[in-house]
């Protein structure tokens, strides 16, 4: 599908949405539609209507744009929600998609009528490599993060005598999961510490290039961390460790979707990520692109119905994985067209723009703030910690919630603090309230 009619597509998804789950007026009030869809699902909720006309490209601080973004989505009345870090919202036009494809599936779960799924998936697959800059045999549609990084971990033939460095920082599916999997074969697990407030690329690659050794097989890392909100120098890593012959897994749970990501230019071996979290896509999906290069040293997890056939298909080996929830996979589909039409670089624009407002609104009104997330952008993205001297964060973090409605996260550990992670469908309002509403409980 072309983007302009995958655009119509989601606008008229839009309409379509707003009809059903009461968005606001102006979405419905808008003008008139064009062509139809053939992939739409017939008589139940996705069909011709209004849509709205939202160019791509807002401005990163332009407020009336985004304050019309954010009608997009079915967000409750009052909440600021600034958690993406964790999980998004999704718009309309993807609650509607799953919506209609779930109701399709109930009404009529023959063969027959859930056959067109396949054709659907793959275009859905197509949609997803694109979007992150790899051909459609490089890409398996999973379930989560978690299963995509588990995946590498118990599927590389490693051994004594081998070993995988790691980010001290890495979610636990890239780092615990290690240590799990090298009781069993016997390979040694090194950790690398990155310098605590450390904001410039070289001094955050260093420790890494240090700890790579001639038996170093793995290099695993997050893109950006979400204990911290520190973006590693990922392509000068991932050259490293190719020039070494090492094998790299970057967790991109905290990129895809917030940044225009190009796979084949950051070099990494395997990127996995969620739909659920930046993408704003449906949930309970998610990514794994591995190079066709290396497909051969990874073992798929599982084996199911079609093994031979999946095989054939490069990355498909790591989504052969049963029935799956088709709704939920072929809208990831519908995820992506909602970031073409906002434009990839306006959403990490926004993103960003709002991530350092939140840095701004701290430093002003808690000038001891411990800021763990880096300040120089390069080292930096969506997500940002901080820690507030003397302040109980999970009692913050609770009475924040409570008083002023504000979903954010707090943490523990080294990092120890608040997050606050904002997406599109903030306001620079909110971003004030929640830093505001921190103080009320501080
Ligand atoms: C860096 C990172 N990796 C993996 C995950 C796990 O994501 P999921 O639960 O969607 O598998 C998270 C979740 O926050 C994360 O931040």
């Amino acid at each position: 599908m072309s983007l302009s009619s995958r655009r119509h597509f989601l606008f008229r998804l839009m309409g379509g949405a707003a009809a059903t789950l009461g968005a606001p007026a102006w979405v419905s009030a808008a003008t008139s539609v064009v062509d139809r869809d053939q992939r739409a699902v017939p008589g139940i909720g996705i069909g011709p209507g209004p849509f709205p006309e939202l160019p791509a490209g807002g401005a990163p601080d332009d407020e009336a744009y985004w304050a019309r973004v954010k009608e997009l989505f079915p967000l409750a009345p009052g909440l600021i929600l600034m958690n993406a870090a964790n999980l998004c919202p999704s718009p309309y036009v993807v609650q509607e998609a799953v919506f209609a494809h779930t109701r399709d599936v109930d009404r009529d779960a023959s063969f027959q009528n859930r056959e067109k799924f396949e054709a659907l998936r793959e275009d859905a697959r197509t949609d997803l490599a694109a979007y992150v800059g790899v051909p459609p045999e490089e890409m398996a549609i999973n379930r989560n993060t978690s299963e995509g990084n588990n995946t590498v971990v118990n599927g590389l033939d490693l051994g004594p005598g081998d070993e995988v460095v790691l980010w001290d920082q890495n979610h636990p599916t890239n780092n615990v999961s290690w240590d799990v999997r090298s009781r069993r074969r016997g390979f040694t697990v090194r950790r690398v510490a990155t310098p605590p407030g450390a904001g410039d690329p070289r001094e955050l690659a260093e420790p890494f290039l240090r700890a790579l050794t001639p038996r170093t097989r793995v290099l695993a890392f997050s893109h950006l961390s979400n204990v911290s909100g520190v973006l590693l120098p990922t392509r000068e890593l991932c050259q490293a460790a190719r020039e070494r012959g090492v094998l790299t897994l970057v967790d991109g749970a905290q990129t895809f979707g917030a940044f225009k990501l190009d796979l084949r230019d950051l070099g990494c071996d395997v990127f996995t990520a969620s739909s659920h979290k930046w993408l704003m896509g449906p949930k309970e999906a998610g990514i794994m692109c591995v190079r066709a290069e290396v497909q051969d040293r990874i073992w798929p997890s599982g084996v199911g119905v079609g093994w031979e056939r999946a095989l054939e298909r490069g990355a498909q080996k790591f989504d052969n994985l049963g029935q799956r929830d088709d709704a939920a996979v072929v809208s990831m589909a519908t995820a992506v067209a909602f970031h073409q039409a906002l434009g990839l670089e306006a959403v990490e624009g926004r993103m960003r723009y709002l991530a350092s407002r939140v840095m701004e609104a701290v430093d002003v009104r808690f000038p001891r703030a411990r800021m763990h997330t880096p300040r120089p952008v390069e080292s930096r993205g969506g997500v940002v910690v901080f820690g507030l001297p003397g302040v109980d964060h999970d009692a913050a973090y609770r009475g924040v919630y409570r008083s002023h409605h504000v979903g954010c996260a707090a943490m523990t550990g080294e990092f120890e603090g608040i997050r606050l992670s904002p997406h599109v469908y903030n306001t620079l309002w909110e971003v004030e309230t929640a830093v505001e509403a921190l103080a009320a409980h501080a």
